[in-house]
């Protein structure tokens, strides 16, 4: 298992590794060097729970060209942690997900919103927890947004993700999948309309039925996933996929569900390891 912090997650892997009498070793990113050309560390497979997506992709990228089996791949990375690859695998794939729209300049962005209409949402490509989301209810704040971003955002920014608000009436669902099947999933309840858990998003189980497991596992296939986490909404035509997260956190998702998520994550992790 390779990672830059054990954090309660990743604990929650080792725990289970115990348990099962799993043997697992760990790495910790940060430690390591590397010449292309030799092997960076003795390992027939690795399993990321880094935390940095820059480190981690280069982490996977390494143990890949040293023959090593990633779990995810690099290219998993590289997509899941950027919003508009992922959005654009989802759409390739015929998979329902919201609207979304990208523009290089804040004079395109502001076009651009005013032909999709208010209110919608701006997103930095890379990010997480809800961090630097805006809701735009109109014009104006479209225009501060965008002044702001271009002043203030560093070049990220300059890559404006545009995508429809979606009224998802206090929650939506965050789904769990390994390999080819959803383990479990639960709602996550906020007040605000950001509802991550890291926000104060309230989770509680949500049933798997048949048609969540199928757009689930057809997320998890669109960007080549084999263990990751797919946010969606529930929207009058069926559920919509707002993203896959390709090193999911799960510590507030095993007491709702009582499905031990670290332990089905090791247990394919090890399956496909020995393949
Ligand atoms: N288009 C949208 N419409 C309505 N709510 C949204 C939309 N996009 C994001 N949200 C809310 O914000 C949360 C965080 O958005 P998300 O795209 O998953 O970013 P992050 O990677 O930061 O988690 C979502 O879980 C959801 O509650
Ligand atoms: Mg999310």
């Amino acid at each position: 298992m390779a990672y830059s912090v054990i954090r309660h997650d990743e604990k929650m892997i080792l725990d289970a590794a115990k348990r099962e009498g799993i043997p697992l070793d760990t790495v910790r990113m940060e430690d390591l060097s590397s010449a292309l050309g030799d092997v960076p560390f003795e390992s027939d497979a690795v399993l990321d729970r880094g935390i940095s997506q820059f480190r981690s992709y280069y982490f996977l990228k390494m143990a890949e060209e040293a023959g090593i089996l990633t779990m995810n791949s690099s290219e998993v990375v590289r997509i899941c942690g950027d919003k508009y690859l992922t959005s654009a695998a989802l759409v390739r794939s015929g998979i329902p997900t919201p609207r979304t729209s990208m523009a290089l300049s804040p004079e395109a962005a502001l076009r651009e919103i005013e032909r999709i209409g208010y209110p919608c949402v701006i997103k930095p490509v890379v990010g997480s927890w809800g961090r630097l989301l805006a809701k735009v209810n109109d014009r104006e704040c479209a225009e501060a947004i965008l002044e702001h971003k271009d002043t203030l955002g560093g070049y990220p920014h300059s890559a404006i993700y545009i995508q429809d608000y979606v009224e998802k009436q206090g929650r939506d669902i965050r789904a769990f999948v390994v390999g080819d099947r959803t383990i479990c999933a639960i709602y996550r309840n906020s007040e605000h309309w950001i509802t991550n858990t890291a926000r104060g998003g309230k989770a509680s189980a949500c049933p798997v039925t048949e048609e969540l497991n199928d757009i689930c596992v057809r997320a998890n296939e669109a960007v080549n996933g084999e263990i990751v986490a797919v946010d969606l909404f529930e929207t009058g035509t069926g559920f919509s996929v707002n993203e896959v997260n390709h090193t999911m956190e799960f510590k507030n998702s095993v007491a709702p569900t009582g499905v031990d998520i670290p332990l089905l994550m090791l247990r394919h992790f090890i399956d496909r390891a020995r393949c």
